[in-house]
């Protein structure tokens, strides 16, 4: 026998494995998906076109086998086994031959109704869907545990953003004490049309429903409920407690108007709706703000280069410091990609007889908006006589309201007093602005904006 220390020849060549895993490895997942509109139809394709590389790289094989849908005649393209097609969804949520249900109807009812029922079926549910987990969550969550399976909704937050997970997973041992997002890709896409190009609101909004981004009624978007509920999501993983949609205080963009745009402008700002979630205290005395409004956010913040219908979430950890997750909030494929994240996971998770559970505790204590700090923006017009400066000047000191920086633009009937204030408490900022309106001086009080300090 060679010594084969000492032989120089070349080892025989090890056969390359085409794959990591055995057809004896491979764990077949089959899937039941209820609802086959844009992001159902987009995943169906993003399942066919990353099978292979996902059996490649985790030894999991999906295979779509059945799809609740309401018209069994809809073209749904080549991707889509017109064998799949059930209008029973509650048989498909319950399906001997599917082991995780993805929900993509939307909607709460008949949404809950169909997830609580795979869940007490044993199967993981994914869904993105965002107004049932922001307003029925903890029961969704609590089934979840109880049948010890996963019930993930990445989709539901910012479309493609990884920031759910990050929050339960990466950031589980941070010390998370706010979140600020622009989660509204309509509202963006409005307020950057008209910061960039000097399109009115009505405008920018048309456009934006043109594009498929605003719906004909844009109230939930423009108004902040879409927001508020992404925050009620991401403020109950973030803060482990419950936070619901109507815990959220919100105001919409409705009333900006291109004086707010050009004084941004002016000022080193940028407008723009953001949901802020923020803890204050710990244990029992743990207290959550959370809202949504259009804020002046300063130039050098990474928020205000968000642009167009992008989504950024602003993370602030104790340790951590400041992180920014950015990217598509809507849309078939970015919102598909987020949903076949999930599905991957819960895959992965069944196969090792596991789940993580929903890190959302005991109803929050809500702050008050009242008692939430902010600086401030004031645009009013006013008269454009003698001791009219001085009068409002004094309502802003008798409220105990630091004035930051004052301009006036316009003489006479146009005359405009903007303020930026200092730090100061919502309660004194209103009874400065009940008082200002009562002033026979001030015709009008045009906008106020929270304002994020340089
Ligand atoms: N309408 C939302 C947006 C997407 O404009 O970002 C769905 O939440």
């Amino acid at each position: 026998m060679p010594d084969p220390a000492k032989s120089t020849a070349k080892p025989a060549k090890q056969p390359v494995n085409k794959t990591r895993f055995t057809d004896s490895q491979v764990a077949v997942t089959r899937v039941g998906i209820l609802g086959c509109g844009t992001v159902g139809g987009a995943l169906v394709d993003l399942i066919s076109q990353r099978a292979a590389a996902i059996e490649e790289s985790v030894g999991i094989r999906l295979e779509v086998r059945h799809i609740a849908v309401r018209n069994l005649e809809a073209d749904r393209g080549p991707a889509v086994n017109p064998d799949w097609l059930s209008t029973d969804s509650n048989a498909v949520a319950t399906a001997e031959d599917v082991d995780i249900v993805i929900e993509l109807l939307g909607g709460i009812e008949p949404a809950r109704e169909l997830i609580l029922g795979a869940l007490n079926a044993g199967k993981p549910v994914i869904t993105g869907n965002k107004e049932l987990v922001a307003n029925h969550g903890a029961e969704l969550f609590a089934a979840a545990a109880k049948n010890k399976v996963d019930f993930l909704f990445e989709a539901a937050v910012a479309g493609a953003i990884p920031i759910l997970r990050p929050l339960r997973e990466s950031l589980l041992g941070e010390d998370v004490i706010r979140i600020m997002g622009i989660v509204n890709g309509t509202t963006n896409f409005i307020l950057t049309r008209m910061t960039e190009d000097g399109a009115s609101y009505d405008e920018a909004l048309t456009e934006a429903q043109e594009l498929g981004y605003a719906e004909a009624d844009p109230t939930a978007d423009v108004e902040g409920f879409d927001a508020g509920a992404k925050a009620a999501i991401m403020a109950s993983i973030a803060f482990g407690v419950e936070v619901v949609a109507n815990d959220v205080h919100h105001e919409g963009i409705s009333n900006i108007d291109q004086t707010d745009i050009a004084f941004a402008n002016r000022l080193g700002y940028r407008i723009k709706l953001l949901a802020i979630a923020e803890v204050f205290g710990t244990g029992a005395n743990k207290e959550v703000d959370v809202r949504v409004h259009p804020v002046m956010v300063p130039l050098t913040h990474p928020l205000a280069s968000v642009r167009g219908s992008f989504n950024a979430i602003f993370v602030e950890g104790a340790a951590a410091g400041e992180l920014m997750f950015y990217g598509r909030g809507a849309g078939g494929d970015p919102t598909s990609s987020a949903v076949l994240g999930d599905l991957v996971d819960a895959a992965v998770n069944l196969r090792g007889n596991t789940f993580l559970p929903v890190p959302a505790g005991a109803p929050a204590v809500i702050r008050s908006i009242d008692e939430v700090d902010s600086a401030y923006y004031l645009n009013m017009e006013v008269g454009d006589a003698p001791g009219v400066l001085a009068e409002v000047a004094g309502v802003f000191g008798q409220n105990g309201v630091s004035i930051g920086s004052m301009e006036q633009t316009g003489l006479g009937d146009d005359a405009r007093l903007v303020f930026i204030t200092h730090i100061a408490k919502e309660r004194a900022l209103q009874q400065t602005l009940i008082e200002l309106g009562e002033l026979g001086s001030v015709r009008a009080i045009r906008s106020v904006l929270r304002v994020i300090e340089d």
